[in-house]
């Protein structure tokens, strides 16, 4: 690769696996629409350098969910990172998914790049919260590879999306993240997952994206749960050595009829 060539990078977020493989997420057979996503990233004209699974990648924190990631995505061959969400268990994944191109490592270079994965799950909470310890750990990263650009990835969004029913769970301690961020203007891009909707806001220096789930997609801008019937996405990232970079929504094309009057996400 030379000076001037992008890394490829595709975010994959919200999964929702189970350990019965037939088992839907209302409605979604989520391991079908997975199936299609996977179809798709094999499609991509550029070879992807590297999968970010942005958390929830399990419905039920089963052990056996977390081997079909690893069986469907297995045979793409391609150096795959990843982080807990608040339907994962966290210590279940770093026992299983550790194993060939499968990584725990939560901070790492490649393409000029630096990448840190912030763990912001709360045991049996749907919000999300950023540990002291996991702030501290942030900062002395970002102290110790200041020359780098650098791409942040965590579950849960830093801001409201303006739909009540979801905003409360979004990270709680947004403020203390930022006061770090703000003191290290090496960083570029913040991905997340959690709202299963595509979602873009500039603070600072700094772009926030919020992207599409595997599975089922969330109404924006509703105050009560809704469903909306989308296609299934994924994120697509190009990222060049330089610190600039380019992104994109890619949809699949799937459909299913979905059960939107269910509630209790
Ligand atoms: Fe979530």
């Amino acid at each position: 690769m030379n000076q001037v060539s992008p890394i490829s990078i595709a975010q994959v977020t919200d999964i929702h696996l189970f350990a019965d493989e037939n088992q839907e997420l209302l409605g979604m057979p989520t391991s079908e629409s997975f199936g299609v996503v996977i179809q798709r990233l094999k499609e991509l004209d550029s070879k992807l350098d590297l999968l970010l699974l942005t958390g929830d990648l399990s419905g039920d924190g089963k052990p056996e969910s977390y081997e079909r990631v690893d069986n469907l995505l297995r045979p793409l061959q391609i150096p795959t990172y990843w982080l807990p969400g608040n339907h994962d268990c966290a210590m279940t994944m770093e026992e299983i998914l550790n194993l060939g191109l499968f990584s725990r490592r939560k901070s790492f270079e490649r393409g000029g790049w630096h990448f840190i994965l912030l763990d912001s799950s709360v045991p049996d909470c749907v919000h999300g919260h950023l540990s002291l310890e996991t702030l501290d750990w942030l900062d002395f990263q970002l102290t110790i590879t200041a020359n780098k650009p650098t791409l942040i990835a965590l579950h849960h969004p830093p801001f409201a999306v303006n739909s009540d029913w979801l905003d409360t769970s979004k990270l709680q301690n947004s403020q203390e993240l930022f006061a770090i961020l703000d003191r290290h203007p090496q960083v570029k891009l913040v991905l997340f997952g959690h709202i299963h909707q595509e979602f873009q806001h500039q603070r600072h220096q700094v772009q926030y994206l919020g992207t599409p789930s595997t599975c089922i997609q969330f109404c924006p801008q509703s105050s009560n749960f809704a469903l909306e019937q989308k296609s299934p996405g994924f994120r697509h990232l190009k990222l060049y050595p330089q610190g600039t970079w380019e992104t994109w929504i890619e949809r699949v094309p799937y459909f299913h009829q979905l059960e939107l009057t269910a509630t209790g996400y």
